[in-house]
């Protein structure tokens, strides 16, 4: 699935990534995390038949990236990340957006994802989509934070 619009004269287009996108990711993924995915781990995720790789572009500049799995109608948030020069301009929304509907095609029944405790950003991001928190899982991440699980049953909707 594809999406493209027009806002405020710049080309918006959400799409599958592919390799030859990496090298632009790859920035992004750095500035996102304290622990970044590698090259190898992104690769890994486009040989993966259950995985996906969404990407927002602006004017042919990759501002954005969500990847995640889709297993049974189970769909599972990997990673979003927005390059910081792109923050706060509703991408991770699109993307979101973009995704749900694609999988609401291939039959979406509940969504999970882990995110760490303090990153009030990306928890006020999945609230707005609807997830709930579903329990904490302690010592999680690599430097000993905590991660919430959050979850979201489409079924009810
Ligand atoms: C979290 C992240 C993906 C949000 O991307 P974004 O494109 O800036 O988000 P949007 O502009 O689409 O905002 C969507 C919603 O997220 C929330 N949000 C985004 N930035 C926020 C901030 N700085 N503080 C509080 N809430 C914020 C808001 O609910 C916002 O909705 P609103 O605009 O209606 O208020 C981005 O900050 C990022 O890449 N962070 C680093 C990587 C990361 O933490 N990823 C999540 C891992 S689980």
């Amino acid at each position: 699935m594809k999406t493209h619009m027009i806002l405020n004269g710049k080309k918006i287009d959400i799409a599958p990534l592919s390799e030859g996108d990496l090298e632009a990711v790859l920035p992004i993924e750095k500035a996102s995390y304290p622990h970044p995915w590698t090259l190898v781990h992104f690769k890994d995720e486009l040989q993966n038949p259950v995985a996906d790789l969404v990407g927002c572009k602006i004017d042919d500049i990759l501002a954005g990236y969500l990847c995640y799995w889709l297993i049974a109608g189970e769909l599972q948030i990997l990673n979003v990340a927005v390059a910081p020069e792109f923050r706060g301009c509703g991408i991770a929304n699109r993307l979101l957006d973009h995704v749900f509907a694609s999988c609401h095609t291939k039959g979406l029944v509940s969504a999970w994802l882990e995110v760490r405790v303090g990153n009030r950003a990306a928890i006020a991001l999945y609230r707005r989509f609807g997830f709930s928190d579903g329990g904490v899982r302690r010592n999680y991440y690599r430097d000993g934070e905590d991660a919430l699980l959050m979850v979201r049953d489409f079924a009810e909707d």
